[in-house]
């Protein structure tokens, strides 16, 4: 079963046909909130949203092994994951959606690891392509039947907010060869990775990096908060497009 996890604008997925929804405990402590299962255009999954279905979890505090460990007890085999971005390379400005290739991750201080040596072993992942190739091209093909455009490949900054950036800060993730920057693609990538589970990404561009374009001087909240919901109107209906391992809708 597919799973998607909502970011920020993504906090319900209106057009899901709900069967049930289950509260799930975990090793790790609580979830963002409850899972949600259902339908969307056809086939069976599963969504969370990552900040609460209130929206009131920043991204330095989600539960993220919870939230993936309870995904993998659910059944799921594959996590698409919803989230906002900025744009640090110029041609991704507000509204571009962006299926990335790449992490660099400059988080600190959250529990990334489902490995961190309880068993008595030593356990590391092959991360080389942190996102799964089938799972992209799923995606992919989603937007072309939705008839979106969307960028191939890009490299993601993980930053660790929830403050913004400074404007020496996107410079210098631009040098690391960084193309957009969010604060919630680490460390659920990796531990999707140690789950077994395929994850891949859905980013959508909502302002200018800063010190970029319109944010030369500085971000609007709001601009960022009006981009978010246009753009979210549009990922649903792309979502609905998307195929499962039994097939299209
Ligand atoms: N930086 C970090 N995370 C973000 C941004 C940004 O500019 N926009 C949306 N999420």
């Amino acid at each position: 079963m597919l799973a998607i996890i909502g970011g920020s604008g993504l906090t319900q997925l209106a057009n899901l046909d709900v069967t049930r929804r289950e509260l799930v405990r975990t090793p790790y402590g609580e979830p963002s909130g409850p899972l949600t299962f259902g339908r969307l255009g056809g086939i069976e999954l599963v969504f969370i949203a990552r900040h609460g279905y209130g929206h009131t979890i920043p991204p330095h505090r989600v539960n993220y092994r919870a939230n993936v460990s309870a995904l993998a007890s659910a059944g799921t085999r594959q996590i698409v994951s919803v989230a906002s971005v900025g744009g640090i390379r110029a041609d991704l400005g507000p509204g571009t959606l962006v299926v990335p290739d790449q992490i660099i991750d400059y988080t600190w201080g959250r529990a990334s690891t489902f490995f961190d040596g309880h068993d008595g072993q030593v356990r590391h992942v092959d991360f080389t392509e942190p996102y799964d190739r089938e799972l992209r091209s799923r995606l992919l093909a989603a937007a072309a039947a939705a008839g979106e455009v969307v960028v191939d490949g890009a490299v993601y900054a993980a930053t660790q907010g929830p403050r913004l950036e400074t404007a020496a800060e996107i410079d210098r993730m631009e040098r690391d060869g960084a193309d957009v920057v969010g604060m919630t693609g680490m460390p659920e990538a990796v531990l999707a990775r140690e789950a077994g589970l395929a994850y891949a990404a859905l980013n959508v561009v909502v302002n200018h990096a800063a010190g970029r374009g319109d944010s030369a001087h500085g971000i609007e909240m709001s601009a960022i908060e009006a981009m978010l919901q246009t753009a979210m109107r549009r990922v649903r209906h792309l979502l609905e497009r998307l195929c499962d391992e039994r097939g299209c809708p």
